[in-house]
């Protein structure tokens, strides 16, 4: 598809889920009502603008089923997001989303370097969670014959991995470098398994962790981006080819990135929050979803669609410590650049009298010697202060020693008292 023949579809599928949400979902028509616009007042895509924002809190207020644009009945499936304060959020999918969102799947697992016959071995967790299921219909949709292994059970991750043959994986990075530790502990080459592509995401990682995760799986890694409020799983993946960022599969999903502060639209090319309005969603269509997430869109290299950088940190990861802001992905980033040091490490704050303290905890490749361990956590502790100007104190633990999650990672514990 050309621009010219994206942009009129664009428009025309806006156009009709912005009547689709006015009439259907009265939270959003409520919203609509009280800017002052109508969708009548869409014409081009500037319009938009006009819109109200849909916020994580919008749809918990209507929680369970009140964003639903469609009865209930008509819905085939929820997913949940895990919410871990209050109310989780709900999504309900009718047959037709499901069948878009298979779609959609399986042309990020063909951009990524799966290809039909292929055996994919599923890590994502099957549940509530997108990410399972979500992945699951599109291997199924590409032609693929899927294992739908789920997270957990890490001797048997290798096992299946290694015995069924699977050429493609799919788990989130932090849990790909927990399994290829298992390889390593069964004293098994990952590189003599069929093993070559890894699918990754579901949290942000570094070019540093993917460097990390083909030199030690000599896997190609590639990212794959979505997010249960606005379907799940592949509404952006990279192609394997370019390894560039996602490409956003601009006729189903519109992006726009505004200024996380004032909500106001920036130009391509400028940093700033991404948000979404879908496009060809039925039971639950979002109009100009603020996602959180931090990016910036990019032109279109493998496919005229946008792309988005890397996502390195979302609004509300960004820690403030003495008065500084600070990503965990910057951490992550000074980490691997050390090759005495692995891709697991955790955050912790805490507070003596009123200034914080930051503490980087990061588990070693190898059993090393006191010296080597001194000297990483010196030049560790010399490269944040560089890079921030935060003096942290930095323990460099010995392997095995930092938890492991089965999804997505845990990298901050703050345990500042609230103010
Ligand atoms: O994590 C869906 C998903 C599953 C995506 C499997 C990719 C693979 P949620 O649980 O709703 O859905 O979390 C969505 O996770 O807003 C981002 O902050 C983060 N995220 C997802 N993919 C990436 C990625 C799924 N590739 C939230 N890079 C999003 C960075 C990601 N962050």
């Amino acid at each position: 598809m050309s621009l010219d023949e994206l942009r009129p579809l664009q428009i025309r599928r806006l156009r009709n889920t912005l009547r689709q949400a006015y009439e259907g979902q009265a939270p959003y028509r409520a919203k609509c009502q009280a800017a002052g616009v109508h969708p009548d007042d869409f014409r081009e895509l500037k319009d938009l603008a006009r819109f109200p924002f849909t916020s994580k809190e919008d749809l918990r207020d209507a929680y369970p089923f009140g964003m639903l644009a469609i009865p209930r009945e008509q819905c085939v499936r929820l997913h949940a997001s895990s919410g871990t304060t209050g109310r989780p959020t709900v999504v309900g999918y009718s047959a037709g989303d499901i069948d878009t969102w298979s779609d959609l799947m399986a042309r990020s697992l063909h951009a990524g370097g799966a290809r039909p016959g292929d055996i994919i071995h599923n890590a994502f967790g099957y549940g509530l969670f997108t990410g399972g299921l979500g992945a699951h219909y599109g291997a199924e949709r590409l032609g693929c014959t899927v294992v739908p292994m789920s997270g957990g059970f890490g001797e048997r991750q290798v096992q299946l991995i290694r015995e069924f043959g699977a050429r493609v994986v799919l788990m989130t990075p932090s849990y790909m470098l927990a399994v290829a530790d298992e390889f390593e502990r069964q004293g098994i080459d990952p590189r003599s398994t069929a093993m070559r592509v890894g699918l990754f995401g579901a949290e942000p990682w570094t070019e540093g962790m993917r460097a990390e995760i083909e030199r030690r799986l000599g896997v190609d890694a590639v990212d794959l981006y979505g997010l249960s409020e606005v379907m799940g799983p592949g509404v952006a993946c990279e192609f394997i080819e370019t390894k560039d960022g996602p490409t956003i599969w601009e006729d189903h999903f519109y992006p726009e990135i505004v200024d996380p502060e004032t909500g106001t639209p920036v130009a391509d090319g400028e940093p700033g929050e991404l948000v979404f309005t879908t496009l060809t969603k039925e039971a639950m269509p979002v109009i100009r979803y603020r996602t959180r997430d931090l990016t910036r869109l990019m032109p279109g290299s493998a496919s005229v669609m946008r792309r988005m950088a890397k996502i390195t940190g979302r609004s509300d990861d960004m820690l403030i410590v003495r008065g500084v802001n600070l990503f965990p992905s910057q951490v992550e980033e000074q980490i691997l650049r050390d090759p005495a040091l692995s891709g697991h490490y955790v955050i912790e704050l805490t507070r003596t009298g009123a200034l914080d303290d930051l503490l980087v905890r990061v588990e070693a490749r190898a059993v090393l010697d006191g010296d080597a361990t001194g000297r990483s956590a010196a030049e560790l502790a010399r490269r944040l202060k560089g890079m921030c100007g935060l003096s942290a104190t930095v323990d460099v633990a010995a392997p095995g020693t930092i938890e492991r999650s089965l999804g997505k990672a845990r990298r901050v514990i703050d345990r500042r008292p609230k103010d």
